[in-house]
């Protein structure tokens, strides 16, 4: 999978990219020879590198009049032109927007078995619609309805959700499949999970995790998903 992200903030992904589970994925490819290219690459691209202006400007008013400023179409339209022959693989284009389909966990399975993602993280008031036309096919997402100062931290949620689910990426193959809202175990919340000590501040374990039962911690598991499910989140039920 190969990740290209335009951006005016490329500054903001370097440690994100660079820590812990998605540095590691990049870098050091688990089940490959040691010299063989990582299963997984990050691009980042400035776009303000493309603005032909001459104070180096990418925004302006929006037409109509309103706050704020509108990223114009030239300096993303010739961002994504310039990226997108960098690799043979067809990308899928993404831009972030509060305006988006919601995003969720089948979304981010169904993204996660394609070959590449470019994903432009929009900033100020909004992206001119026309280069977003102009780009279809173009999927607009949103990691949820709040607004954030610019797509850059909602680029980061949708790269860490769809990386981990990259066959190799987490340790064990298996934890991918338990989680929350994995619909591999039907789209609900996950069970509660507990470690050693046995007891602390006075505070057992329930018991049936320690019985070494393995039938009955899976009946236990399932049944206290369910009931976090319809407590916490009776929506995914229905
Ligand atoms: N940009 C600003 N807010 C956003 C959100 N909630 N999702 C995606 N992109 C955004």
């Amino acid at each position: 999978m190969r990740f290209d992200v335009l951006t005016l903030f490329p500054e903001m992904f370097e440690g994100v990219l660079a820590a812990s589970i998605l540095g590691r994925a990049a870098t050091h490819p688990a089940d490959s020879a040691p010299d063989s290219a990582p299963r997984l690459s990050y691009h980042l691209t400035n776009i303000r590198d493309f603005t032909v202006d001459k104070h180096q400007k990418v925004d302006q008013r929006p037409f109509g009049g309103g706050p704020g400023m509108v990223l114009q179409c030239q300096p993303v339209w010739d961002a994504v032109q310039s990226v997108e022959p960098l690799d043979a693989r067809p990308a899928t284009r993404i831009v972030m927007t509060p305006q988006g389909r919601r995003l969720d966990q089948s979304m981010v399975e169904e993204l996660a078995q394609l070959p590449r993602l470019l994903i432009i993280a929009g900033r100020y008031e909004g992206i001119d619609e026309r280069v977003v036309e102009r780009l279809a096919p173009i999927r607009e997402i949103s990691i949820g309805d709040y607004v954030l100062t610019g797509g850059e931290l909602a680029a980061m949620v949708l790269i860490d959700a769809v990386t981990r689910l990259i066959p190799g990426v987490l340790g064990d193959d298996e934890s991918a499949g338990a989680d929350s809202f994995a619909s591999e175990i039907g789209g609900v919340l996950d069970h509660p999970h507990y470690t050693r000590p046995r007891v602390w501040e006075g505070m057992a374990v329930p018991e049936v995790l320690i019985s070494g039962d393995h039938a009955a911690i899976e009946a236990w598991r399932r049944q206290q998903a369910m009931a976090r499910t319809r407590d916490r989140r009776p929506d995914l039920l229905s």
